[in-house]
């Protein structure tokens, strides 16, 4: 551990000599994990603040890209079938639950996946994931290793919670936990925040860091000695997720692409969803407010949407390519948000309207670095219910109605 001169110095270099303003009063304990806390700040994002280095700066020329539609994966479904459920079986292909988000805009206080979405009884988030998933364990006889990245902020109740309920009857064998890594939230000027005399504001550092936060918890070894091939990267928040599907697994495997996003069709050409394309010849997403009205509006001969296929943080990668860029950097985005901080009191503030940034690395630009990947068209009503918000689009409400239009018992 540095000493607090050389910790002093390496703050200087970055202009943030106040977060050891009250070292002093600390506790002997406090001071230690001051330090550390520092010792593990990635100083590098804070260049971010400068414009011109933003992820959003360095976007190249967009172009369409087809999907295998619904219609064609029902045509081709048993082959696609067989090649998805052999790989299950094989034991190559296994799923990763992004679970270290904050769902500040749901507002409830505990891990997303811990909302109970029942209403006559007891169903959790977690609790449907791992029902869906129950699904093709049944179908292929083989438990799917099931990888779940927390946060620092969550990874307690999490963990905690899913020992509770016995995993909802999931193989605990077959469940690893990993605790995604954080960032420092700073305000407008770049300053990084405290939220008390001894701890430093900050937040999950987004869910593009899920597969370095993997190799640093040790789990790649794991991956490897298990001889999985496919990963599967999934939200926590879509009720309706379909997990290691088979399909999926199969027409991905059969396009011989390198990976593949699960895609729905746009609901009306303004829906405020990424879009999977190509950049610059390359696989990529962009996103709805990068579009152009030329973009959003622009139709094929056959009169469909150009851009017509919104991604639903559903992807498929090899784990031989997650290795060869794992070492590459991830763009960074800056996020403004409302950020709780202590004030010059000592107070604790939670302020009402955005007051600084956040810095996060997403899974979609995962995407721009592959060789390939196949857009997989999914029915809309069957495998996507977010919960993002506590009522109105993609919210409880919106998902329950889902839920009850697939048979599920509420
Ligand atoms: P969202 O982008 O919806 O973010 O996450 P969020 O933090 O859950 O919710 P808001 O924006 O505060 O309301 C999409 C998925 O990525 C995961 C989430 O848990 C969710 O599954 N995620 C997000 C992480 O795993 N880590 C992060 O740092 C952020």
């Amino acid at each position: 551990m540095k000493n607090f001169d050389e910790i002093m110095s390496l703050l200087s270099k970055y202009g943030q000599e106040h977060l050891l303003a009250h070292y002093n009063e600390l506790s002997d304990a406090d001071k230690a994990s001051l330090i550390s806390q520092i010792e593990k700040i990635d100083f590098s994002v804070l260049e971010c603040l400068d414009e011109s280095k933003r992820a959003s700066a360095k976007r190249g020329t967009f172009t369409p890209l087809g999907a295998v539609t619904i219609s064609d994966i029902e045509r081709n479904s048993q082959e696609y079938r067989k090649i998805g459920c052999d790989i299950i079986k094989n034991g190559k292909a296994a799923a990763v639950l992004l679970a270290g988000g904050q769902g500040t805009r749901l507002g409830f206080d505990k891990p997303k996946g811990m909302f109970n979405v029942g209403v006559t009884r007891d169903l959790y988030i977690f609790q449907c994931l791992i029902n869906n998933l129950m699904k093709v364990v049944k179908e292929t006889g083989t438990w799917v290793q099931l990888y779940i990245m927390t946060s620092e902020k969550n990874h307690e109740d999490t963990t905690s919670f899913f020992k509770e309920k016995n995993f909802f009857g999931y193989d605990p064998d077959h469940v690893s936990f990993f605790i995604q890594d954080m960032a420092p939230s700073v305000d407008f000027s770049g300053k990084i925040y405290m939220e008390a005399p001894g701890k430093i504001s900050s937040s999950p550092n987004g869910n593009g860091g899920w597969f370095s936060s993997l190799v640093r918890a040790g789990l790649l070894e794991d991956i490897k000695s298990k001889g999985i091939e496919w990963l599967n990267v999934f939200a926590v928040d879509n009720v309706l997720q379909q997990i290691a599907d088979p399909l999926f697994i199969g027409a991905v495997v059969k396009s011989g692409s390198q990976s593949g996003g699960k895609v729905v069709s746009k609901a009306d050409p303004n829906e405020r969803v990424g879009v999977l394309c190509l950049e610059d010849g390359m696989p990529s997403i962009v996103e709805y407010y990068e579009m152009t009205p030329e973009m959003i509006s622009r139709r094929n001969d056959d009169g469909e949407l150009a851009y017509k296929y919104g991604v639903i943080l559903n992807y498929l990668f090899s784990t031989e390519k997650l290795e060869q860029i794992m070492n590459q950097k991830m763009p960074v985005h800056v996020v403004e948000k409302k950020i709780p901080y202590m004030d010059e009191n000592g107070c604790l503030i939670s302020p009402e309207k955005p007051n600084g940034y956040k810095f996060e690395t997403l899974v979609l630009d995962m995407v721009h670095m592959q060789d390939s990947c196949l857009p997989y068209e999914v029915v809309r009503s069957k495998e996507f219910a977010p919960i993002k918000n506590a009522t109105g689009v993609d919210s409880v409400e919106s998902a329950r109605e889902l839920l009850k239009q697939n048979d599920v018992q509420l």
